[in-house]
C-alpha cells in the first residue's frame, strides 16, 4: 500500500512536470506566469486524472521489475486514455477564462508523460532489486555457470528471459543451439545462435558454455534423447523443459507428487550469497568482522551483555561445561528428553548427566523432580528448551540458587523465545543457540554462546581460540583450549540471517498456525501444547502426538510411502545404545519423556511452506490415520 501510494505521488508530480516543461517549450519560456495561472486548474486535474486512469487501468499493480511489452503498452494507453480525459476537463473548464486554451499544450503534456512517466518504469525495470537478487556487479562476479539453451523458439526464448530476470539462479545464457538455418547467425535479446545441434559438443567447448538447458518441449522423446547423448559425449550437464503433456498429467496426480516436499528448508536470500562471496573478496575468512557483528545482533537478541560464537551447538555446551569447572565425577542434571549434545557436553569433561523426567505437557525439565535429583556432585543444571519452548525457568533458577548450582541454558532450538516476557539463553549463567541448517536461522554450522558475565565470555573467548588469551602472542596458549572458532562466511551468514529473525520467527509461527487449525480437525492427533509461561514461542520443528493406541512408526512408514517426509522425536537420551551400555539405563526409567519419546512426530516445516502444502501433509496424515 505505502508502495502504492508513493507511486501515485510520483507519478502525480511527473505530470505536473510535463505540463511545466510543455509550458515552457509551448511558450518558448515566455510568459510563462500568465500562462501557468491560466493553465493551473488544468494542471491539477491532470495531476489527479492521470494517477487515478493508471490506477483503474492496473498500473500501480504491475511487477515493473518483470515487465514485458505489453505492460509498457498498457502504459502507454493509460497515459493516451489519461491525456483525453485532460482534455475533457480541460475544454469544459476553459470557457471559464478569457484565453483561449493554447491546445498544442495538451499533445505536448501527453508525449512528455510518456517519456517520464515510462522512463520511471524502464529504470525500475532495469534496476529495481528484490529479495533474493543477486548484485552480481557489486560483488564483481560473473554467474558461474554459462549455459547454452537447446532450441531458439519460445520456450528457448522464454528461458533466456527468466535466466536475465533472476541472477540468483546462477547461471548465463552465451547461447542458442538451434537447427533452423534461418535462426543461425542472428541474435535473440543479445544472445546468438549456433546450429545445427549436432555440432552442440564442438559449441559448447568454442563458448565454453558448463552446461545444457534443452528448451524445446514439443520436441519428440527421440530427439531430446539423441541431444542428451550429444550432452554426455561433450561431458556437460543438463537439465530439460518438461513436455506441456507432463504438466497435464502432473494436475490428476495424487497428493503423493509432493514427494519432494522437504522436512525443512533453511530460508536463504541472495542477501546471505552476497555476505559471502563479499567475505571471500576480502580474504579475511576467520576471526573477523563479520564474527564480531554477529556476536553483537546475537546478544541483543537475547538481551545479553555478551556473545561468543563458536562452530556449532555442540561445541557451545562442552564450552559451558569446562567454564562451570565441570570435572571427573560432577553430576550435570539435564533432560533426557532432548539432543543427545545436551548429555555428551558433560561426558566431555567427564562428568556423568543425571536425568530428570520431563513435564508431559511443556515436554521440558519437570522442575519438581529437580530437586530429588542433586547430590553434593551436582555443580551444573542444564534445561532444554525443546521444540523452542522455554522450560520453566524461575523455579529452576530458584532451585540453583539454594544449592550452589551454575544453570546453563541448552537454547540450541530456541533463539529468540522468551520465558515470561525475558529473552531466553542468558536467564542462567550462559546458554547457546544453534544454527544448523534445520534451526530457525541457519550459518550452515554454528552457534553462539550469549552471558551476562564477563570472565565466561571472555574465557569462551580463550577457550575457542587453543586457549589463547586475548593478549596472548600468536602461539601463546594460557591454558587448554579447542579450536571451535566460526568461519566469517558462516558468520557472514549469520549476520543477516540474525538481521531477518523476527521475519523468520514469525514466517514460522504463521506456518504452525495453519497446522494447528487444520489438525484441529483431525481426530488422533494433537499439536503441542504452548504452556502459559512462553509469551514467544520459537518454532524449531512442528511436532505433534498421536493419541494412546497409535503406533506413531506405523503412521511415520505410512506418510514416508506417500512421499511426505516425518521424523519422529526423541528417542530420550537414557535409552540411546551408548547411554543404556555405559549406565545401565533402561524402558521405565523416564516414563514421561519415554511416552513422548514414542508418540511424537515432526511433520514438514519451514517459513516458506505454502498453505497448500500444509494441507497435502494434513489431508495425508488424515488419510493415514483413518485407515489405521
Ligand atoms: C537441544 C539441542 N542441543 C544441542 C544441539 C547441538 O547443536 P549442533 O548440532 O549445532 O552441535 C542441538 C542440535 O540440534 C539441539 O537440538
Amino acid at each position: 500500500m505505502k508502495r502504492t501510494i508513493f507511486f501515485i505521488l510520483v507519478d502525480s508530480l511527473l505530470t505536473m512536470a510535463a505540463f511545466l516543461l510543455g509550458l515552457m517549450l509551448r511558450f518558448e519560456f515566455n510568459a510563462i506566469d500568465y500562462f501557468l495561472r491560466a493553465m493551473l486548474p488544468v494542471i491539477l486535474a491532470g495531476m489527479v486524472i492521470r494517477p487515478m486512469i493508471f490506477y483503474l487501468a492496473g498500473i500501480y499493480k504491475r511487477v515493473w521489475r518483470y515487465a514485458t511489452t505489453r505492460d509498457f503498452f498498457h502504459l502507454a494507453l493509460a497515459v493516451v486514455v489519461g491525456s483525453i480525459f485532460i482534455a475533457i476537463v480541460a475544454f469544459a473548464l476553459y470557457p471559464r477564462y478569457v484565453y483561449t486554451l493554447p491546445r498544442s499544450l495538451l499533445g505536448i503534456e501527453m508525449a512528455l508523460s510518456l517519456i517520464f512517466l515510462g522512463g520511471l518504469r524502464v529504470v525500475i525495470h532495469q534496476v529495481e532489486k528484490y529479495p533474493g537478487d543477486i548484485a552480481w556487479r557489486r560483488v564483481k562476479l560473473d554467474p558461474a555457470r554459462k549455459v547454452l539453451i537447446v532450441g531458439a523458439g519460445s520456450a528457448g526464448v522464454q528461458m533466456l528471459r527468466e535466466l536475465n530476470t533472476n541472477p540468483q539462479l546462477g547461471l548465463k545464457a552465451v547461447g542458442f543451439v538451434d537447427d533452423d538455418e534461418r535462426k543461425k547467425g542472428q541474435r535473440i535479446l543479445g544472445i546468438p545462435v549456433f546450429g545445427p545441434i549436432i555440432n552442440l559438443p564442438a559449441i559448447a567447448r568454442q563458448q565454453g558454455a558448463n552446461a545444457v538447458i534443452i528448451a524445446i518441449p514439443s520436441a519428440p522423446q527421440q530427439t531430446i534423447q539423441n541431444i542428451k547423448s550429444l550432452c554426455h559425449e561433450a561431458q556437460l550437464p543438463y537439465s530439460t523443459m518438461p513436455p506441456l503433456s507432463s504438466f497435464l498429467k502432473d494436475e490428476e496426480a495424487p497428493p503423493t507428487m509432493l514427494a519432494k516436499l522437504p522436512m525443512s528448508l533453511p530460508d536463504i536470500t541472495g542477501e546471505e550469497i552476497e555476505a559471502v562471496v563479499r567475505v571471500m573478496q576480502s580474504r579475511n575468512l576467520s576471526i573477523g568482522s563479520q564474527t564480531m557483528a554477529f556476536e553483537k545482533y546475537a546478544a541483543s537478541v537475547a538481551d545479553a551483555e555478551h556473545a561468543v560464537a563458536v562452530i556449532n551447538g555442540t561445541a557451545a555446551l562442552h564450552l559451558c561445561m569446562v567454564a562451570a569447572g565441570v570435572g571427573e565425577g560432577d553430576e550435570v542434571i539435564t533432560s533426557t528428553f532432548s539432543f543427545v549434545s545436551s548429555a555428551n557436553c558433560a561426558l566431555y569433561e567427564r562428568a556423568k548427566p543425571v536425568f530428570v523426567d520431563i513435564d508431559p505437557v511443556s515436554l521440558n525439565l519437570d522442575p519438581n523432580r529437580i530437586e530429588e535429583a542433586i547430590t553434593e556432585r551436582t555443580k551444573v543444571i542444564l534445561p532444554v528448551h525443546i521444540f523452542g519452548q522455554p522450560a520453566d525457568m524461575d523455579p529452576i533458577l530458584e532451585i540453583a540458587e539454594r544449592h550452589g548450582l551454575v544453570v546453563v541454558e541448552d537454547a540450541c532450538e530456541a533463539i529468540g523465545a522468551e520465558y515470561k516476557g525475558r529473552r531466553v539463553g542468558a536467564l542462567g549463567k550462559a546458554g547457546a543457540f544453534a544454527f544448523y541448517p534445520n534451526k530457525q536461522m541457519t550459518t550452515g554450522e554454528g552457534a553462539v554462546l550469549v552471558t551476562n558475565d564477563e570472565h565466561w565470555a571472555d574465557l569462551f573467548r580463550s577457550l575457542r581460540n587453543q586457549g589463547r588469551d586475548v593478549f596472548d602472542g600468536w602461539l601463546n596458549h594460557s591454558r587448554l583450549g579447542y579450536n571451535y572458532r566460526i568461519s566469517e562466511m558462516n558468520a557472514a551468514v549469520g549476520v543477516v540471517q540474525i538481521r531477518r529473525l523476527d521475519t523468520l520467527l514469525r514466517m514460522r509461527a504463521e506456518v504452525a498456525e495453519q497446522y494447528s487449525k487444520r489438525l484441529a480437525e483431525i481426530q488422533g492427533v494433537e499439536p503441542l501444547t504452548i504452556v502459559p509461561t512462553t509469551t514467544r514461542m520459537s518454532w524449531f520443528v512442528y511436532p505433534v502426538r498421536f493419541a494412546e493406541g497409535i503406533d506413531r512408526n506405523v503412521v511415520l512408514d505410512k506418510l514416508l510411502q506417500r512421499g511426505i517426509p516425518a521424523r519422529p522425536y526423541f528417542t530420550p537420551i537414557h535409552l540411546q545404545p551408548f547411554y543404556r551400555e555405559r549406565f545401565g539405563y533402561k524402558e521405565g526409567d523416564y516414563p514421561h519423556a519415554e511416552a513422548a519419546g514414542r508418540s511424537i512426530l515432526a511433520l514438514p516445516f519451514y517459513g516458506s511452506m505454502k498453505a497448500e502444502e500444509v494441507q497435502v501433509v494434513c489431508e495425508n496424515l488424515a488419510e493415514v490415520l483413518r485407515e489405521l
